[in-house]
């Protein structure tokens, strides 16, 4: 059984190797070592979207440690935008407690300072202050149902209609869940693109 799972594994993985590969060549795969509940797949996958922003800048709402923010940042590279890290840095909602993580954001994104703006705010008080035409929003995190509804509604509006909207710990997170099904979906344009625990989708934007 252990045999199966591994050769299944390895087949799956065959699809991410030239995400891995491009990873490799621009040096950001040391940024796999940052500590994150975000997956591999769900890095590479964030990567390949802002690579994939052609109009306006990204936005990240909870930024931690700096995982998830290198490897948008990459990918923004690409594509010529700016990436906004949005945090108290506080370790706000987290299980862990309250400490200062921003130092170690620092420390973690330094290749990345040119391109990365990082907010230290609540996250909807930086909607109302921070004047963004948004390409991707990637949502992660306070998950309580009133916390991501507070986020869709003060975010969304700022992203540009077929602009990518990405929710981490849409497996399990029971708010992320209900801000998907009351107010993501009926702006959602095509498919979602869904990984286990990240939901992706083009919107509408209801500005
Ligand atoms: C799950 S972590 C983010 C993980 C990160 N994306 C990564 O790559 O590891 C959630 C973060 O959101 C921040 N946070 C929680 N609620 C917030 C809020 N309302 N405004 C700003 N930041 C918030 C926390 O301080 C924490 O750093």
């Amino acid at each position: 059984m252990k045999g199966v799972r591994r050769i299944r594994s390895l087949l799956s993985g065959w699809r991410s190797w030239p995400t891995y590969l491009e990873l490799m060549l621009a040096g950001e795969l040391q940024s796999l070592q940052i500590r994150t509940d975000v997956t591999r797949d769900e890095l590479f996958l964030l990567y390949r979207l802002a690579k994939s922003v052609r109009d306006g800048d990204i936005v990240e709402i909870g930024s931690y440690l700096g995982a998830s923010a290198c490897f948008l940042a990459a990918g923004a590279a690409k594509a010529r935008a700016s990436v906004y890290c949005i945090d108290t840095w506080k370790n706000d909602a987290m299980t862990e407690g309250p400490r200062d993580t921003f130092a170690e954001f620092v420390r973690n994104t330094e290749h990345h300072r040119s391109r990365i703006m990082p907010v230290r705010a609540w996250s909807t008080d930086a909607a109302r202050e921070l004047s963004v035409d948004v390409g991707l929003l990637f949502v992660d995190g306070d998950h309580s149902t009133d916390a991501v509804a507070a986020d869709l509604r003060a975010w969304l509006p700022k992203v540009r209609t077929g602009g990518w909207l990405a929710l981490h710990d849409s497996g399990w997170a029971e708010g992320v869940q209900a801000g998907i099904a009351g107010i993501v979906e009926p702006l959602r344009v095509g498919d979602p693109i869904q990984l286990p625990n990240l939901y992706v989708t083009r919107i509408r934007s209801p500005r």
